[in-house]
Formats: C-alpha cells, structure tokens, sequence
C-alpha cells in the first residue's frame, strides 16, 4: 500500500529545516548504498553520522510519532534516523529496490526496512523533474508531493527518482521496521483503523465500535511482532 501522509511538519518546520540544509556540506549520495544503488545514482546527501543531519532527524521523527495517519499505517516498531537527500543540475537515481536490513549507524542495532519513506522539503513549484516513482503490482505511481508531506511505501517495491532538470529537489528518506511485517496484514489493520475511527464519530462509542475496537486488538495482538 502507498500511502500520502499530508503535513508531517508546518511550513515553519520545512522553513527552519531547509535554511539549515541549504547552510550545510552535502556528499556524493552513493557513500550509503550497495554495488547496484552505486551504478544508477547520482545525488547527493548529508553525512549519516552529521549532527545537522541528526538534530533535524530528531524533529521529524518526533513529529512522525504523533502523526496519527503515520501511525495507523506503518505500526512502526523502530525508524532509522532520517536521512536527507539533493538532487539538482539533472540528478537523478535510476530504478532500484532498497536494502532488506540496515544497520543504524553509531550503534550495533539492525532492522527491516518494511517501509520506505520520503518526506518532501521543497514544494512541487520550487523544481522540474525529480518524481519519486514506484512500481508495484498495481502498476507505475508518480509521487511529488507538497513540502511537510510525506509518501509511505512498501521498501519491496521498485522505484526510481528522475531528473530534476530546474531548481533543486531536497527530501528527508529513512525505513521503519513495522510490528506488522507483512503488507497485507498491515494494510487490512489500517483500513479497519480508519473505518473503526469514521464510525466512532458518527456513533459515538456505542457497544459494536467498542467491539469492532476489540476485534482490531486482537488481530493486532495476532500479528505484531515487539
Ligand atoms: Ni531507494
């Protein structure tokens, strides 16, 4: 399932957080990908261990944790810190599929990447070019999304990021291990979620939401993996 999650952060936040980026050292992006991601990309990033990098990965995933859409679709278990990404000048990242496990780096802990993320930080009009593109069994989805907003998708689908042929295309990306390991599973909890909340507001908290919200307990419990 993909997933558009508006208004992570406030303009405010996306004012705050690029007039930091845009103040920083950027890197040749593929210091943080495998021999495949090497061939086919070209951008740039921020340092995984920079403490610019960190602090504003703090304020996102802050944000993230109390975002209620975020949370009902991914179930996150744990999220590695946000990464930061630039591409402008024809950049580009040709079609790839993210690495199943990632270390977190500074520590010993690893997770599944169930879910990629990407968190916009310029708005559509600010660049040309530059869509997230992702292919899945539903066929090929373009994603470019307002700045604050934030595109979910399963890490097992393929995706490319095309050129950005004007202005500069800046995005925070990272991968959330979810409780739910299959997409499925977590896909179906969502939806019951979101029909269990429309039906508390039209019902109140009648006897059948307080047992639909059970029921969602329970498969829950079913499923999750902490
Ligand atoms: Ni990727």
């Amino acid at each position: 399932m993909m997933l558009h999650v508006p208004e992570v952060l406030t303009r405010e936040q996306v004012a705050d957080i690029r007039a930091r980026l845009d103040a920083t050292d950027w890197v040749d992006g593929r210091a943080t990908v495998g021999p495949q991601g090497a061939q086919v990309k070209q951008n740039r990033q921020l340092p995984e261990l920079s403490p610019v990098g960190r602090e504003l990965g703090e304020i996102i995933l802050k944000a993230l944790l109390v975002h209620p859409l975020f949370l009902s679709a991914a179930l996150p278990l744990r999220t590695v810190p946000p990464l930061f990404n630039r591409y402008e000048g024809g950049e580009h990242y040709g079609l790839h599929i993210d690495g199943a496990v990632r270390s977190v780096p500074g520590t010993h802990l690893r997770l599944r990447t169930d879910l990629s993320s990407t968190l916009f930080l310029s708005d559509p009009d600010d660049y040309d070019g530059g869509e997230l593109v992702v292919v899945d069994t539903y066929g090929t989805h373009e994603v470019k999304l307002p700045a604050g907003d934030l595109i979910l998708y399963p890490s097992t689908s393929l995706h490319r990021v095309e050129p950005v042929t004007r202005g500069a295309r800046v995005c925070s990306f990272f991968w959330t291990q979810s409780m739910v390991r299959d997409d499925w599973q977590r896909h179906l909890l969502f939806e019951l979620d979101q029909d269990i909340q429309k039906l508390r507001e039209k019902l109140g908290d009648c006897p059948e939401v307080l047992s639909l919200t059970g029921h969602y307990h329970n498969l829950l419990r079913q499923w999750a993996e902490v």
